[in-house]
């Protein structure tokens, strides 16, 4: 076994996810799956998933230049982010990326200066804020009017002229993001009715978008991931193919982060300590806020299981925390878990998207390591 804590990815569940994924769009040659590289950027799943046939979604010129290292291919590469940076959107014109979503007017300008220094044309998508509540925690949800993200829905038509007044510019369709782990269909088909009624605006003007993205935000299960390993795909799918009005020839984009990859990856931890306190027993791990950061930003609470506890019946409950100096370094809170004691192995499970990519070296600790199953000795 490998020193704790570490990621451990299973890709055989990522093969089967991806398998999923695949069934859902093949054969159907105006969609696109956009893998949202910022969920997990390791480059052995990278290059698993790029193999896979997926096109990718970067939010930074990092992700760019990680998405390409991994074999994704530039035309199938989206870029959004609301704040790109002049070398960011020129690395992005360098390398000829299928299409950079921009979030406001100001950006659109500064993208056309840096186009029409280098005469490289830019392929430009608006973000369009869907003014939409999506049903998921306040830190995750992007497409209420209040949020940073987009161009108001009411501005459309102006940037989509202006774009069209840019000789180095050529407008390529709307972007969409309502916000992640949602798990509410409901939501998207609130999405597909604003996407529907904005269409028929661009109708009105005799505009037309050759590609609707309509971003990412599929949730997983976390308190059942071994039962629910895989997302459901096709209601996801369905969803969007049903509610949608495309026009011809219209290309739909989706940009999946967690649905992934979240199930595969688990945090394996060692228990350091079983400390009986004055309330509550505490079950102190060798695994931090800095690993894994979720619950202590979003109070996200991932399933934990103990690996070393077969054969013991008895249960108790714990509050089972890291050794960070801050007392939101907690995984959870009363949670049943059979009889713990010093050296056993727990995993934090659906820890795959939003995991290793969000650690930090707080404490002058060293980043959690990353392994595949296809590591035997990383097998716990
Ligand atoms: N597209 C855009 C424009 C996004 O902003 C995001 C995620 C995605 C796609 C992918 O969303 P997904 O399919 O993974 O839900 N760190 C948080 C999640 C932040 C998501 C940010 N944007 C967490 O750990 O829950």
């Amino acid at each position: 076994m490998k020193q704790t804590p570490y990621y451990l990815y299973d890709t055989t569940l990522l093969a089967r996810t991806l398998e999923a994924i695949q069934a859902e769009v093949q054969g159907q040659d105006n969609l696109h799956v956009h893998y949202a590289i910022k969920a997990n950027s390791n480059p052995l799943i990278l290059r698993q998933i790029a193999a896979s046939g997926l096109g990718a979604d970067c939010v930074s010129g990092g992700e760019i230049k990680v998405a390409l290292a991994a074999g994704f291919p530039a035309s199938q590469i989206a870029f959004a982010g609301v704040g790109k940076s002049d070398e960011e959107i020129q690395l992005a014109l360098d390398n000829a990326i299928g299409m950079m979503n921009v979030e406001s007017i100001e950006e659109l300008e500064v993208i056309h200066e840096i186009a029409t220094a280098s005469q490289q044309k830019a392929r430009v998508s608006f973000r369009i804020n869907p003014d939409i509540a999506a049903h998921t925690h306040g830190h995750i949800t992007t497409g209420k009017a209040e949020n940073k993200f987009g161009i108001p829905k009411e501005d459309m038509v102006h940037v989509i002229r202006k774009a069209q007044q840019m000789p180095m510019v050529e407008f390529t369709g709307l972007h969409f993001h309502i916000g992640s782990q949602l798990l509410e269909m409901d939501d998207f088909e609130a999405l597909c009715l604003r996407i529907n009624e904005l269409q028929e605006e661009l109708d009105r003007e005799g505009l037309y978008a050759p590609n609707i993205n309509v971003g990412g935000g599929l949730g997983v299960d976390y308190e059942h991931p071994s039962e629910n390993p895989i997302p459901d795909f096709k209601a996801y799918f369905s969803t969007f193919k049903q509610g949608l009005q495309l026009r011809p020839g219209q290309q739909l984009h989706f940009e999946l982060g967690r649905a992934v990859v979240a199930q595969m990856g688990s945090l394996i931890t060692r228990v350091l300590y079983v400390k009986q306190g004055q309330l509550k027993q505490f079950v102190i791990v060798d695994a931090g806020m800095t690993d894994l950061i979720r619950p202590a930003l979003y109070g996200a609470l991932h399933h934990i299981d103990n690996l070393s506890a077969s054969g013991r019946t008895a249960q108790a409950q714990y509050d089972v925390v890291g050794p960070i100096c801050e007392s939101s370094d907690v995984f959870a809170r009363d949670y049943t878990l059979p009889q713990t004691q010093r050296g056993d192995i727990l995993a934090l499970r659906s820890a795959g998207a939003y995991g290793a990519i969000m650690a930090s070296g707080y404490n002058c600790r060293p980043l959690p390591q990353e392994y595949t199953t296809e590591e035997p000795d990383a097998l716990p």
